[in-house]
């Protein structure tokens, strides 16, 4: 079988979880080239990967052949680079956030459209056997209705994460702590609210960090099935990556996700017993979690077999409105409705 030809730009420090992934997925895929501005970051890439080096995406897209290219560049870049990508005729996967505004993002997927390409937005912890767990108990109903949906961020990002790379913290580039910490768990609570957005009502502010976006923040969300949710996001938590986690209060149960990856299910009560929940959690060894595996072996689906990928247009669509959204509110310091 013809293996897809996947091209790395952005060789930075996630990049490792696309060639550790592609690596693992070496039955339908090979990592043939890579791109970096940066000559250290793209030899330590070429050492690991053996893949053809670049120092410009305009000449890994024209002189290699690729069927995918993933943009592991920082936020604000992903747009003019996912652009190019798709012009060229080649899917592309985008790590999250998938742009900055939601705009761009709606002309990637119309392009795509255009060229009948994939674009695939990366949010791994979809694949984690946690919250694909907790997903089929709200689709089989074992939540009943489901009322509130919250999420804490007590991270810790200390004045030297914000200096290097030095695009964290910009308003530009990065987009803040909302966008750059929270959006797996913004999407994960948009996912299992199963619904369009009606309002959203954020406040942020710069306590501590020398930077130009939150390290402080709240959002309320409701949706338009009236479920309401709320983000608590901090990354200023007392030195350690105190409390990642989702909670889901429903008619009939509740679960709280947690773990510094969306990887446990620390706690859960039902009125139907469950026993799905009880060796589900595992074990991680940093942030990123194990996602990108799954997340590659279903990219493989999607374009050998044409089969549907998990986060669609629509969900990715959805995801970025939320996050936008609550910057928008931020900024403007006023509701954000949706018609
Ligand atoms: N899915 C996740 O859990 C997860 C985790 C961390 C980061 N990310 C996302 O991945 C992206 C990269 O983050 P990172 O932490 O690896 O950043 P990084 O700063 O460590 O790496 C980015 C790399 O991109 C390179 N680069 C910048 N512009 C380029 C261009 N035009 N062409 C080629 N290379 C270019 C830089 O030189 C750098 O090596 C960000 O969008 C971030 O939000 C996702």
């Amino acid at each position: 079988m013809q293996k897809l030809r996947i091209g790395v730009v952005g060789c930075g420090r996630i990049s490792d979880c696309h060639f550790n992934a592609i690596k693992n997925n070496n039955n339908t895929m090979e990592i043939a080239a890579i791109c970096d501005l940066n000559p250290t970051n793209l030899q330590r890439a070429q050492e690991k990967t053996g893949a053809n080096p670049y120092t410009s995406i305009d000449d890994m897209i024209k002189f290699e052949k690729l069927d995918c290219i993933s943009i592991c560049t920082p936020n604000g870049y992903h747009y003019e680079n996912a652009k190019k990508v798709l012009k060229a005729g080649i899917n592309v996967i985008v790590e999250k956030p998938l742009t900055l505004n939601y705009s761009e993002g709606k002309k990637l997927f119309n392009l795509a459209n255009k060229k009948n390409k994939q674009v695939f937005l990366i949010h791994q912890n979809r694949f984690n056997p946690t919250i694909q767990c907790v997903k089929n108990a709200l689709d089989s109903g074992a939540f009943g209705k489901i009322y509130m949906i919250t999420s804490n961020i007590f991270w810790y990002r200390d004045d030297d994460y914000y200096k290097n790379p030095s695009w964290h913290g910009s308003k530009k580039i990065d987009g803040g702590a909302f966008i750059t910490q929270a959006s797996h768990y913004t999407d994960i609570m948009n996912w299992f609210a199963k619904s369009e957005l009606k309002s959203i009502y954020a406040i942020g502010k710069t306590r501590e960090r020398k930077i130009e976006t939150e390290d402080c923040g709240s959002a309320i969300i409701e949706w338009k099935n009236h479920i309401i949710g709320n983000v608590n996001l901090s990354v200023l938590t007392y030195n350690e990556n105190y409390e990642g986690s989702i909670t889901i209060i429903g008619e009939k149960g509740f679960a709280k996700i947690g773990g510094i990856a969306m990887n446990k299910i620390l706690d859960w009560k039902f009125e139907a017993p469950t026993k799905e929940f009880c060796n589900i959690s595992y074990d991680v060894e940093s942030v990123y979690g194990f996602g990108h595996t799954p997340y590659y072996e279903s990219i493989a689906k999607t374009l050998l077999n044409k089969e549907p990928f998990l986060i669609s247009k629509k969900d990715a669509l959805n995801s970025l409105k939320l996050l936008c959204g609550i910057v928008d509110s931020m900024n403007k310091k006023k509701i954000i409705k949706f018609k």
